[in-house]
This record gives C-alpha cells, structure tokens and sequence, in this order.
C-alpha cells in the first residue's frame, strides 16, 4: 500500500495542482471587443472578420483592444460524439479558419457558452459536455471564453466554474475565463481563483441613468452598474477583476455620457470591451475609445480599482485611483441633469486609500494636473482647481508629484 502511494502520489499532486486556472493572464483588465451589445445573435463570420479589419484600421488594436470576442449564437449542432459545432450557415469556413485569420490580424480570439444545458439566447451550452467543448476550443485556437449562467437549475455557480476552469486548464491552451454570473453568488468572494473577471451585475444598457424593465427583467444603467461595481473594490487586482459588463460606448448615449461610462470604468479598473459597430464609428467614438491617457487609467500596472472621495448632495463625485509611480487618476463626476461648478481647493483636501493605504498629501506634495480628455494643463495643487462640469460628464485629471 506505502509503495502504491509512493509511486501514485506524484500523480495526484499533479492531478490537485492542474486545478487551477492559467494564472499569468489579465495582469491588467483585459480588453477588447464582443459582439453582444450591438449585433445580439446576428453573428457572422463576415461580421467577425470585417470587424478584426477594422480593429486594425481604426488604432484599436494599437491602443490595446487585443479580444475579439464572439458571443451567444455562433453555436450549430453536437456531433454523434457529442463536439459543437459552429453553425454553418453563419459560420460558412469554421471556427478554426475564423481564429486564424483574426490571429493573422495580431489580435485573440474569444468564443462564449454557458454552464447550463443552453445558452441565454437558447443556443447549446457546455453542461455535460465541458471538457470536450474546452478541447475543441483549443484546438480552434481560442483565447478567451465568457461563460454564462442561464439555463442552469440547481446548478451551484462555483462549481459549475471550477469545472469549466479545470477543463479548460486540462485543454492546455491558455485562455482568458470570464465569468458571467451576474453576481447573484457573489463571484468576486470565490472568483479570483476561479477566472481573471466576474460579472458583477445585470446586464448593461446603453442609457446613463434610467430604469427599463422588460417583463421582469431589468438591465442596469450605467450609474446603476456603477453604484453596485464601486462596493467590490477589494476583490479587484491583477489577474482577477470586477466584470461591469461591456462598454455602450458608441451605441446611442450622449458625447458626456459615453465620456464619463469610459472615464468610470477606467477609474474602476474594469475590462474594457468594446461593444459597438467598429466599421461604422463616428471620430468621437473612435477617439473616446482610443485615448491612450484614459486607457492607462484603466491599465495602469498597480491594478487598484478607483474610489469614490466625496460625495454631494448636488450629484457630484470626485474618484481617486492610486496609481504606480505615485501618480493619481481623479475625476469629478456629474450625475445630475444640470451643469455643476466645482471647486477642489487642495490645500484642505488629502487622500487616503484605506484599502491599499497610498495616500496623497497635498498641503506637502505638489503634483501637476493634466486634462486627460483635452491633453490640456491644469496647472498645480499649489492652487484650486475650478471647473465646471457638464450634466452627465466628467473631468479626468491625472496628478504627477513634481
Ligand atoms: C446574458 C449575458 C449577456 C449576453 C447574453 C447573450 O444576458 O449577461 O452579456 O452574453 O446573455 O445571450
């Protein structure tokens, strides 16, 4: 019995140690872009090839957006042996000359199921099938999965995510978990050593601050998303992050609106993945979208998710993000639906992040300001900053100590 131990104990170790998900990924929040928000089940693989043509053309992938993601209803029928297949008629060369040609355009490539039997839009999900569909991901060459939780009975969602953690993991090919619960089992108390990123909410909608019910469903505004992701700061770093949902950046709301949805998600640290029609975007999304100062907010490599400062009765909120080097993100926000002025007299202002305890004193160290919108100076702390901010937008700052 000693002997048999001795000689298959190794192989257990190696069995308890594969349980793991692939842990050099995300260091810092990934980005991209997924289909869902603007095209919902009208997948193609047209679509998906003009759309990583276009990630090139328009700077998106030199600013960082690396996942081109597919999401519900790409999915066909399983074969006698049990493999999914992509749906043909969409799909007409197949995934793995899908993957290749969006590989050859120097970007990743994500696919997307669900832990239950199907998918949210009804499409096939992995349930009992997990690790073949984890093998035939990787032999496709997939970089990224986002896996959903509709359909799923009494399913227990951490298991049912360890499972298709370790099944990808067993596949062997590194890839991106995305874990899209919704945060009904509080993903971020076990998801750190689950995926690289949790769901945190409902589902996004391109509306900055209004409630919409569908029959008893409710999508989140952005403010609403907001106000529930800015309470889990402590579980976000590198390697595992809050999930806010996609970005509606481009998809209707107002110039403020998408400004300040952007400037939000990077003081949170959020993916950012883009979900609009790239081969059609106006110069302002484009620019929005590839602003290389807000998106080193959001990549910045200390991985802190920002916070809120202070907080008035008027709806206007300064943020603070620590980042590496010593430097600061903030912004002023402006929820209400009128202009705000806004006076922040540094002098009697100092910060202090109790989580991650980096602190800036301002009646001692001077920073310098930049606009991070405008590229504009702001000048110093040596003197207030006065602004005015318009309804629904912001006013990003970054502080660099002289
Ligand atoms: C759920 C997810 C969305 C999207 C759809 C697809 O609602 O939360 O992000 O993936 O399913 O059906």
């Amino acid at each position: 019995m000693r002997r048999l131990l001795l000689a298959i104990g190794p192989l257990l170790f190696a069995a308890t140690a594969r349980a793991q998900k692939f842990d050099q990924l995300a260091k810092t929040p990934p980005m991209g872009w997924n289909s869902w928000n603007k095209f919902a089940c009208n997948v193609s693989e047209r679509l998906i090839r003009e759309t990583a043509d276009a990630m090139v053309t328009t700077g998106m992938r030199d600013a960082g957006y690396q996942y081109l993601n597919i999401d519900d209803c790409w999915h066909g029928a399983r074969d006698s042996l049990g493999f999914i297949h992509e749906d043909a008629a969409r799909f007409p060369s197949g995934m793995k000359a899908l993957a290749d040609y969006v590989h050859a355009k120097g970007l990743k490539f994500g696919v997307y199921s669900d832990a239950g039997a199907k998918t949210c839009a009804g499409r096939l999900g992995s349930r009992g099938h997990e690790y073949q569909d984890a093998i035939t991901y990787a032999r496709w060459g997939v970089d990224y999965l986002k896996y959903d939780w509709c359909n799923t009975d009494s399913l227990k969602a951490q298991g049912a995510y360890m499972t298709m953690r370790d099944a990808l993991h067993a596949a062997g090919r590194p890839v991106v978990f995305s874990i899209c619960e919704w945060g009904t089992a509080q993903p971020w108390t076990w998801g750190p050593a689950v995926g690289h990123l949790w769901r945190t909410t409902t589902d996004i909608t391109d509306c900055f601050d209004c409630v919409r019910n569908y029959g008893g469903w409710s999508p989140g505004s952005v403010l609403a998303i907001l106000d529930k992701n800015k309470e889990l700061r402590a579980a976000a770093g590198p390697g595992h992050w809050n999930d806010p949902d996609m970005l509606e950046v481009g998809n209707g709301m107002s110039p403020s609106e998408d400004r300040a949805h952007f400037a939000m998600w990077a003081m949170m640290a959020a993916p950012l993945i883009a979900g609009n029609d790239l081969q059609h975007m106006a110069p302002a999304t484009r620019a929005l979208l590839t602003n290389r100062d807000l998106i080193a907010v959001d990549q910045d490599t200390l991985g802190v998710q920002g916070f809120p400062y202070r907080t008035t009765s008027d709806g206007v909120e300064v943020w603070f993000k620590p980042l590496a080097g010593g430097d600061w993100a903030m912004t002023v926000l402006n929820r209400a639906a009128a202009a705000r002025r806004v006076e922040f007299d540094w002098a009697h202002e100092g910060v202090a992040d109790n989580l991650t305890k980096h602190t800036a004193g301002f009646a001692k160290t001077t920073y310098r300001l930049r606009d991070l919108v405008t590229g504009g100076d702001l000048g110093t702390t040596a003197s207030a900053l006065t602004t005015v901010v318009p309804s629904h937008d912001v006013l990003v700052v970054r502080l660099r100590r002289m």
